[in-house]
């Protein structure tokens, strides 16, 4: 039998690397990555199976970056949220994000929570952003609730109580030939199939996601049994 596929994750990564090998600034990188993002949500809200996206936007680490690029980032999250609007609605596509964002501008956040309201009842696919996220803190955060809670710690307290507590991950996808997991997921990802693609996000295209899914659908996958 053929491997489900619920709950995929992407580390995008390469937008920088991209962009220098062709003599551009970084952020130009960023803003063809945005597109790439768009035309993959569409793909997994075409997919009946999938049911929820991801997507590694900004992580806490993100801020050491150049005040321009980060402000640059600011600016496109803003943009691309507002402009997706109407795909959201056209494809049922429910927008939620994780992580910390009371950090963000009082404009950015009212953005999201607009976008996240507006959404809340498409049911196709939740695209999910991670923002000002590291799965660290995330634990912490959810340990300290449930102890506050006075419920006993176990796995299913701890899971329940993590920003994301919609499914564990089923796969997870890197772009740019990195493998590592920079703190992404780690508690969601335990028991995911993993894949390390060498394309530099902005390269990266439907064919290939339809490639790799293929690859984990006929994956073996044993979740610590035989
Ligand atoms: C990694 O590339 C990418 C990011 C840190 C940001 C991800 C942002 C986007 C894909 C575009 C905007 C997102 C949305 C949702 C509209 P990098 O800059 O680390 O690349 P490098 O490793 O080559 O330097």
């Amino acid at each position: 039998m053929k491997n489900r596929l619920e709950h995929l994750a992407i580390i995008m990564d390469g937008n920088g690397r991209w962009a220098q090998e062709r003599g551009y600034n970084r952020t130009k990188g960023h803003e063809v990555g945005a597109e790439v993002v768009r035309d993959i949500t569409q793909y997994c809200a075409k997919e009946p199976d999938i049911k929820s996206l991801t997507l590694y936007a900004f992580s806490t680490e993100n801020w050491k970056r150049p005040k321009m690029e980060v402000n640059y980032l600011m600016k496109l999250l803003e943009r691309y949220i507002t402009k997706e609007r109407d795909t959201y609605m056209a494809h049922g596509i429910k927008f939620e994000t994780i992580g910390d964002i009371s950090i963000f501008s009082s404009k950015l956040q009212k953005t999201l929570k607009e976008t996240r309201e507006l959404t809340k009842h498409n049911n196709n696919l939740t695209q999910i952003l991670a923002l000002n996220y590291g799965s660290r803190d995330e634990i912490v955060r959810a340990v300290k609730k449930v102890v506050s809670s006075g419920k006993e710690v176990d796995e299913e307290s701890i899971s329940k109580a993590l920003d994301t507590p919609y499914s564990d991950i089923d796969l997870m996808i890197r772009t740019s030939g990195e493998q590592r997991l920079s703190n992404f997921l780690l508690w969601q990802l335990s028991y995911a199939e993993l894949y390390f693609t060498p394309t530099l996000w902005p390269d990266f295209t439907t064919e290939e996601l339809e490639q790799i899914i293929d690859d984990y659908k006929n994956r073996n996958r044993k979740f610590g049994g035989i």
